[in-house]
């Protein structure tokens, strides 16, 4: 059977296309989902693609992947920024995770610069927007066949 990667995307991330499209671009979040099925595809992975607007749900997913994913890559979004709970949830994964960010957090306010979820995960990508998703997508599954 092939490895299942969760992809998690947090709050207002149902908006994308519409959102900020200066920021965040024209693309939705189904277009967002059928890249990373094609990659997955490509790559022999299975993906399973999520959004939620609710931390808890977000972190019930998490607790989630521990006993069902083999890797996760994640965009929490605001709760990038304030979620300690979030953080606590991937510290206890023993799988790869990768945050991504579809805009450099860098660039933008201060209080985008720091991310909890990043001294949790094993890698970050940000501002490169949906190509971000598809080189975790890679990264993931070059972690993945290198494991085995
Ligand atoms: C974001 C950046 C966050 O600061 C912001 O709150 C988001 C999206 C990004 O993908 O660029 O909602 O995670």
């Amino acid at each position: 059977m092939s490895a299942l990667i969760y992809v998690l995307n947090g709050p207002n991330l149902n908006l994308l296309g519409s959102r900020e499209p200066e920021i965040y671009g024209t693309g939705t979040l189904d277009d967002l989902e059928t890249l990373c099925s094609e990659t997955a595809e490509g790559l022999g992975v299975g993906v399973d693609f999520r959004q939620s607007n609710i931390e808890g749900e977000l972190i019930s997913w998490v607790q989630e992947a521990r006993t069902r994913a083999a890797g996760l890559i994640i965009n929490p979004a605001g709760y990038s920024h304030t979620s300690i709970a979030l953080m606590d949830a991937i510290q206890a994964l023993d799988i790869p995770v990768i945050e991504v960010h579809l805009s450099n957090i860098h660039k933008r306010e201060s209080f985008r610069h720091h991310s909890y979820v990043s001294r949790a995960a094993d890698g970050v990508i940000c501002g490169l927007g949906f190509a971000g998703y598809r080189l975790a997508l890679i990264a993931l599954s070059d972690i993945l066949e290198e494991d085995q």
